[in-house]
């Protein structure tokens, strides 16, 4: 279990709205992320859930109250947001959204909002009936939320609590936790697009079987979780895994790795980056059946014979001769002698960058050792979950990024 919100500080405002059900999770998933939650309730959040519940969920003092006399000094406004590191209102409901556009100060949340200095990030998680999010008057607000540097965290589309389909339904939880937790990271790959592929690939015999190997597709999830952590547009081309989307990312789903090389194709121009994380299987089965193979009592078992696949990164490696983007980035498993042939891989496949690790053994783990290979040596970078060193992986190949951009 990451700790990614370890030793932060955060306000977790509710307003008026039934996701306030929601609320009591979210506040339990910041808590179990190591943030100190301090929660204040505007008076319609209370009643749609108790100021109870989250006292003991957040396990601090709730206040819901601008006049409340616990506070000597009458400034919880000022209290709470000077030692905050950010402030989450969710659910933020329309009437909120118009106090923010405006700077109201009329209740506890609105005052503190207008009172945080201005290093303290505010992002609002907007909960609201579809017509009331699509209104003129709450879309002029929002734009000057946006306008403003509040950050607007969804809505989602979906059926709603009224009973209709559209925008205004809150983001989830632990969607909502990703986001804050995105919050913090460093913005080194901002106005930067990549590509990412991840996960096996699945190359078929017949309609019911195939061939496939034990990549469970966590590296380059957790690569495109940290690239858009870090401002990039990303787009996921993915084999087969039973891993959720990372927040904010565009996946597209293969199959075979033909599929795959046709889906990173497709989307290869304009890309900045590309890094193939995914197992590509490097054959097929050419004599693969339409119909499923029957045995036959006594019967010889099928010869499958293979043809030999695309090298992906070959090929995208292969577009950058004349605009030098995207800039490459393999991934090579070795079993043996990784540090001799990691460099050696990187050279053959004529990339800058090859990130190497021992495997099979790291398949399906939570934890990796990775090295990074480029033009002037290597780089160690040490054991730790998938998802820390994505992110180190991510810096690695910005400060790179950045280099280039100064020579050209
Ligand atoms: N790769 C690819 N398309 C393929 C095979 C591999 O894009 N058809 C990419 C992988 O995503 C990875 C890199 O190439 O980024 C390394 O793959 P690997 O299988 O280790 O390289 P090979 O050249 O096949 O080396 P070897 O079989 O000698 O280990």
């Amino acid at each position: 279990m990451s700790m990614d919100l370890k030793g932060k500080k955060l306000v977790l405002g509710l307003t008026g709205g039934v996701a306030c059900y929601k609320a009591a999770e979210l506040c339990r998933a910041l808590v179990k992320q190591g943030a100190s939650v301090q929660v204040v309730m505007t008076e319609a959040a209370t009643h749609f859930i108790g100021a109870v519940t989250m006292q003991a969920l957040s396990g601090h003092t709730v206040y819901t109250d601008q006049w409340d006399p616990r506070v000597a000094n009458n400034m919880a406004h000022i209290d709470l947001t000077r030692s905050a590191d950010a402030i989450l209102v969710s659910p933020c409901s329309a009437d909120f959204i118009r106090k923010l556009a405006h700077g109201a100060c009329d209740d506890l949340l609105s005052t503190l909002c207008v009172a945080r200095p201005r290093h303290v990030s505010l992002l609002v998680a907007p909960a609201m009936n579809v017509e009331m999010w699509e209104n003129p008057a709450t879309r002029r607000n929002v734009a000057q939320l946006r306008e403003d540097g509040i950050q607007i965290l969804g809505p989602d589309a979906g059926s709603q609590a009224c009973g209709e389909t559209g925008f205004g339904r809150m983001l989830e939880p632990d969607e909502l936790v990703e986001e804050l937790i995105a919050s913090f990271q460093h913005k080194v790959l901002a106005g930067r697009r990549v590509l990412i592929t991840a996960g096996p690939t699945f190359e078929p015999i017949d309609p019911v079987r195939g061939i496939t190997n034990l990549s469970s597709g966590k590296m380059g999830y957790a690569v495109a979780r940290a690239a858009r952590e870090a401002g990039a547009d990303v787009t996921l081309v993915s084999g087969p895994t039973s891993l959720p989307t990372p927040h904010g990312v565009r996946r597209v789903d293969v199959l075979t790795a033909q599929q795959m090389h046709d889906a990173v194709m497709a989307k290869v121009e304009g890309q900045h980056v590309f890094i193939g994380v995914a197992a590509v299987a490097d054959w097929r089965v050419a004599n693969a059946s339409d119909q499923k193979l029957k045995k036959q009592d006594g019967g010889a078992p099928p010869q499958l014979e293979f043809a030999q696949n695309a090298d992906i990164l070959a090929s995208v490696a292969g577009t950058t001769s004349l605009s030098g983007w995207p800039y490459c980035v393999g991934f090579a498993a070795e079993s043996e002698n990784l540090m001799e042939f990691g460099a050696a891989k990187r050279e053959r496949k004529g990339i800058p960058l090859l990130v190497g690790n021992i495997g099979p053994q790291t398949f399906g783990q939570d934890d990796n050792t990775i090295i990074v290979f480029d033009e002037n040596g290597h780089t160690v970078l040490p054991r730790a979950d998938k998802l820390t060193l994505a992110r180190q992986l991510v810096s690695e190949i910005a400060k790179r990024l950045e280099q280039r951009s100064l020579l050209t």
